[in-house]
This record gives C-alpha cells, structure tokens and sequence, in this order.
C-alpha cells in the first residue's frame, strides 16, 4: 500500500494549458476523491498518475518513489474506468485474470484471487459469462473485480458509476466505499457529482479549469468554502447568492432588496471594509421559515414565494427578496400559498461572505 504525492504537476497539451501547478498529498489508505466540472482536467490528473499521460512538469510519487518515468504497468496501481473496458471476447473469469496472464501469475493462486473477488463482489454465478451476458452493474462489478485482483497499491477510478441508472449508482456508490474501506487500498476517485464526492470521499479536492480550489474533508469544504467556485459547486439545492455591498461603517450588508447586520464572527473579517462590494452566500437550510426553530441569532427577512417543489420529505421553496431570488427547505406538511409573503429567519452564524473582485471567502 502506499500514498500518492502530486508536486507541482503541471499539463500543456501543446500550448493549452490543462493542469496548473497540482499540489496533492494522499495519504496511505485514504480514499481522495478529484471533482470538478466537465472539462476540468479531472481525467487528465488521474491519467497522469497511472503513467498513461506523460507529465509537463513536477513529479508524482508513489509509495515514495517518484514515477514520472516508470511505465504504467510497473507502477502498482489499477484503473476502472468509466466505459469498463472489459474484453468482449474473454469470459469474467478470463478478464478478472487477464492482468496476471502477464505477469505469470501460478493458476493455483490466480483461480484464489479471481474467486476472493468474485466473493466480494458476488459475481460467483457469472465467472462463465461475457461481457455482453452481463447487465451495465453487473459489467462494472467485474470492472471492479479486475481491479481487486490486481492487488494494487493505488486504485484510480475514472467516473466508474456514470454508465449506471440513478438507483443502481446509490447502490454501487455504497459498494465501493465499503470495497475500499475493507481492503485499506489508497484510491483516487474522478467524479463530476458532487454528491459521490460528498458521500464517498475522506478528502475532497476541488479541480476548476486545471487549478485546484480546495482540498478537504466533506463537511470542511460544505462548511468553509473558500471561494465562490467551491461555494456553488459543492451542495444541493446550492447555495443561495446575493451581490451586496458593506454599509453602516462595515456594519451591515446591504444587498438589492434588503439589509442584514454583520454578524460578530465576520466583523473582525470585514473591519475598514466600509463601501466594498461583497457576495453573500445562504445554504438553504440557513434560511428558516415560521414553524421551524432556528439555530443562533437570525435576521428576519420578507420574501415573496415564487416556485414550490415538493420532494416528499421536504419542500424547496423559490422566493424572492428584493431582486434576489432565494431558496429554502420547508416542512411538506405546511401549505405553502404561491404569491404570499413569508417571513424567514436567516441563521447569522451560518452566513458566508466573499470579496466580489478576487471571489475568496472572507473570514474564517
Ligand atoms: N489529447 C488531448 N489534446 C488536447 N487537449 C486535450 C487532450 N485531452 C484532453 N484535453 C483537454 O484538456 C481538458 C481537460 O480534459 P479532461 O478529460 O481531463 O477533463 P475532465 O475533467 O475529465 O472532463 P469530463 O468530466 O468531461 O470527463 C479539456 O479541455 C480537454 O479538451
Ligand atoms: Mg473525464
């Protein structure tokens, strides 16, 4: 088993610039989860770091060996990708075994791998089958099952859910928490969802065009964003904005249709600051609507109810305040009128606030 070290990793695909400067630090069994929208350069770090993408500039390390210049094969990891890549032509027992065919694995101990994994991942009753036999889980399993196999130091998974229904996504997101969790392997894992991020991950890192934003535990980074990238990125229903600005000797934060006071964690955060241009955010659950006792000291706030969108257990509210339109969680039993004005209390402590220029969090 090992950690991985990004140090600086730079990729240029010719003159595009598509990793800024990476600096990782994965920790031996931690399971780091690498999220970012489309385009991000998500794929592009974690090829890098099975060797199959030659790297610009800095160097990984595995297991405290730097490889930029070892080839994949030798580097003790193994990838599941998003298309399974299975061989279509091999059975589930000829492609759970095919990475060991290589490497001249004795068949007494391969028949032991594949039916260890095979156990795990409960594909006994389908070793005979092809590929084409199989349903799409079913055929990620196996993905799965070859990385297993494998015994790597590093597992890398590229998107490996995003093939599968939603419910079978829930199910095999769970399964390879559990996977990792058992076998203590270090794995990094590509996602665009932010809630396989939240769900899965020890650590998250956050990827926006090559440059990393943050990296922390889920809770840290739902918490503490530190910027407004992160902010709106990480969350569902996401968190609300208004543009405001720093009223009242810093006192207040004025934005478009209502004003609310700093409150005292923030003061020292925007002291001197009086005049400047700031964007508030509020997670929806921040937002308390009559009926619901609230956390700490709020500031109350008239909004209008514009769109209303039952869940089932809950109910998110569309409403506007002034020009802002904000949502928040109501109780699905409550009736919830179209049109009317309510009330909500906005949970001070919970509130975050960003300089609008450089887009970083202001405060702790
Ligand atoms: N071989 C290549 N040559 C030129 N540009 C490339 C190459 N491979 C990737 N890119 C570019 O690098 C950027 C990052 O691509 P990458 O595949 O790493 O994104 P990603 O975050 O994995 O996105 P997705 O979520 O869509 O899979 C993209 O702008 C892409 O167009
Ligand atoms: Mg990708």
């Amino acid at each position: 088993m090992a950690g991985v070290v990004l140090d600086g990793v730079t990729k240029r695909f010719g003159d595009v610039r598509v990793i800024e400067g990476l600096n990782l630090d994965i920790g031996d069994g931690e399971f780091m989860v690498l999220v970012g929208p489309s385009g991000c350069g998500k794929s592009t770090a974690l090829r890098m770091v099975a060797g199959l993408e030659e790297i610009t500039g800095g160097t990984i390390s595995i297991g405290g060996k730097v490889v930029n210049d070892v080839p994949p094969k030798d580097r003790d990891i193994a990838m599941v990708f998003q298309s399974y890549a299975l061989y279509p032509h091999m059975t589930v027992k000829q492609n759970l075994e095919f990475g060991h065919k290589i490497r001249k694995t004795p068949q007494a101990e391969l028949d032991r791998l594949v039916a260890e994994a095979a156990q795990i991942l409960g594909i006994e009753p389908l070793l005979a089958r092809k590929p084409k036999e199989l349903s799409g889980g079913q055929r990620q399993r196996v993905a799965l099952g070859r990385a297993i196999v494998r015994k790597p130091a590093v597992f890398l998974f590229d998107e490996p859910l995003s093939n599968l229904d939603a419910k079978l996504r829930v199910q095999m997101r769970a399964e390879i928490k559990k996977l990792q969790a058992r076998l203590g392997v270090t794995a990094i894992y590509v996602t665009h969802d932010q809630v396989e991020a939240m769900t899965m991950g020890h650590r998250i890192a956050v990827l926006h065009a090559g440059i990393l934003q943050q990296v922390g535990a889920p809770l840290e980074l739902y918490e503490r964003p530190a910027n407004l990238f992160v902010a709106a990125f990480i969350g569902s229903p996401p968190m609300n904005f208004a543009q405001a600005t720093l009223t009242g000797g810093a006192t207040a934060i004025q934005a478009a249709g209502f004003s609310i006071p700093v409150p005292a964690s923030l003061r020292a955060a925007v002291s001197g600051r009086d005049g400047a241009r700031v964007v508030l955010g509020i997670r929806p659950e921040n937002l308390v609507p009559p009926g619901k006792e609230p956390r700490g000291p709020t500031a109350p706030l008239a909004v209008t109810v514009e769109i209303v969108e039952p869940l089932g257990n809950e109910v998110v509210v569309h409403a506007r305040a002034g020009q802002d339109t904000l949502t928040y969680k109501q109780d699905p039993h409550r009736p919830t009128v179209i049109g009317s004005t309510v009330e909500v209390g906005l949970e001070l402590d919970a509130l975050h606030l960003f300089d609008a220029t450089t887009e970083r969090r202001l405060g702790a």
